[in-house]
């Protein structure tokens, strides 16, 4: 019996050693383990972040607001979003994108693609000669397409999220 013992112990000690590991590996993932979703409306967007044994939090903006207006404008060198974008439609409104999201894959002949011009005329739009889907041209220099501004309005998304929790989330 005694011989079986101490046979057994490093074996033991091993598995105790190894399961202390993966606590503390886990203790850290869960730390840092956090997940945010994105409610996208067409006008608005709310942010939540969900993490391990903590009710889910909707993010604040920096209005302290939980709706975050899905608005981007779009300058040579600077680009703004949310609020401050909201706040610039009237003085910017051929760089003041909002309700792109229709746009999204469409091609230029697509019924949506007609209704956008007809509701926003201060846009102009053009056709992508490989995709046959349409771009905002903002200035001569400023092309984008309604994909590339929806990954603002996403990355924009993040980093709200990421002022709210206070600490950096990795990087796609
Ligand atoms: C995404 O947002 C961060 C700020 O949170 C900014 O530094 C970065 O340039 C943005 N990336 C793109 C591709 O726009």
């Amino acid at each position: 019996m005694a011989a079986t013992v101490r046979r057994q112990r490093p074996r033991r000690l091993l598995c105790w050693a190894l399961v202390a590991v993966l606590l503390a590996d886990l203790l850290a993932l869960s730390d840092t383990l956090a997940v945010m979703s994105v409610d996208l409306g067409s006008e608005s967007m709310k942010v939540a972040i969900v993490k391990p044994g903590v009710p889910m939090e909707i993010v604040l903006n920096k209005e302290s607001r939980r709706k975050t207006p899905v608005t981007v404008t779009l300058k040579e060198n600077e680009r703004f979003l949310g609020d401050s974008a909201a706040g610039m439609a009237i003085k910017n409104p051929k760089a003041t994108l909002r309700y792109f999201q229709h746009l999204l894959g469409k091609q230029a002949d697509n019924p949506h693609v007609a209704l956008y011009r007809s509701r926003f005329p201060e846009h102009e739009l053009i056709v992508d000669p490989q995709r046959q889907t349409v771009r905002f041209q903002i200035s001569p220099q400023l092309q984008f397409s309604p994909e590339e501004v929806l990954g603002m309005v996403l990355n924009y998304s993040r980093s709200l999220a990421e002022d709210f929790a206070g600490y950096l989330a990795p990087r796609i």
